[in-house]
C-alpha cells in the first residue's frame, strides 16, 4: 500500500521525504488556502521535493475551464496528478485527460456507483472520503470495501487512493480491505510508529545497556 501525506505545508513533506516511507502528496483547495500561499508556486515547490505523484485540484467545475486548468497544471512538473470532482465534468475532463496520456484524481466520491463511473472515465486514482462519511454516520470504510469488490470484479486498474483518512484505524482497515493507497494529514501518518510498549521496552534496553558500560560504534 502507498502512502501520500495530505497537505500542503512544505515543512512536514520535507519530513516525511527523508523517512523514505512518503510515496506522494495530495492537496485540495482548503489545503492550500490553509497554507496562505500561490497554489501553482507550493505544487512547484512539493514537485521538487518528491518524485511521487503530488495531486493538484482544479477550481474550474465546467469541462471547457477545468481544460484550461489541467492544461496550465501539467506544465508545472511531470508527476503533477490533475485531481478532478466527481461530477459529469468532471468526468468528461477526466477521459479527455486520461487521453492525452495525464494521471489523473478523481476526488469527492462518496458513493461505489461514482468510483465505478471514474474507473470507466479512465481515472489513475478514485479518492473516496471515509472521514467524512463517518461523520453523518455512515460507514466509510464499507465504501472501500464496495470499490475494492468492484474494482476486482472488472479488473478496473484504476487505484483506490482512501482519503479524509482520520485515525490510524483507517489506515490499518484500509490495508487490511486491499485500498491502494492512504492520504494521511501529517500528524496522523507520525502517529502510526507509535506504541506505548515500544518506548517502554526501549527505555529498559537502554538502561541495561547503559549498564554494560560498552560502545558500539
Ligand atoms: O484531500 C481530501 C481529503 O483527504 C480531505 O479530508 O479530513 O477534510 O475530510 P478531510
Amino acid at each position: 500500500m502507498k502512502f501520500f501525506v495530505d497537505t500542503a505545508e512544505i515543512k512536514d513533506i520535507e519530513e516525511l521525504v527523508a523517512t523514505g516511507l512518503l510515496d506522494g502528496v495530495t492537496t485540495n483547495p482548503s489545503l492550500i488556502a490553509k497554507s496562505g500561499r500561490d497554489f501553482k508556486e507550493v505544487i512547484a515547490e512539493i514537485c521538487k521535493i518528491t518524485d511521487g505523484d503530488v495531486s493538484a485540484e482544479v477550481a474550474a467545475t465546467d469541462y471547457d475551464g477545468m481544460m484550461k486548468e489541467a492544461a496550465e497544471l501539467v506544465k508545472i512538473a511531470d508527476n503533477v496528478v490533475i485531481k478532478l470532482p466527481l461530477t459529469l465534468d468532471g468526468l468528461k475532463a477526466c477521459k479527455s485527460l486520461t487521453e492525452k496520456g495525464h494521471k489523473t484524481n478523481v476526488t469527492l466520491c462518496f458513493s461505489a456507483n461514482q468510483a465505478l463511473l471514474a474507473a470507466k472515465a479512465g481515472a489513475t486514482y478514485i479518492s473516496p472520503f471515509i472521514g467524512r462519511l463517518d461523520d453523518i454516520n455512515i460507514d466509510g470504510l464499507e465504501l472501500i470495501r464496495e470499490i475494492r469488490v468492484i474494482y476486482d470484479n472488472y479488473g478496473f486498474e484504476t487505484e483506490i487512493l482512501a482519503a479524509s483518512i482520520r485515525t490510524p484505524n483507517h489506515v490499518k482497515e484500509c490495508a487490511i480491505i486491499g485500498a491502494d493507497v492512504v492520504t494521511v494529514p501529517p500528524a496522523t501518518l507520525r502517529s502510526l510508529v507509535k506504541h506505548p510498549l515500544t518506548d517502554k521496552g526501549l527505555e529498559a534496553f537502554l538502561a541495561d545497556w547503559a549498564k554494560t558500560g560498552q560502545t558500539i560504534a
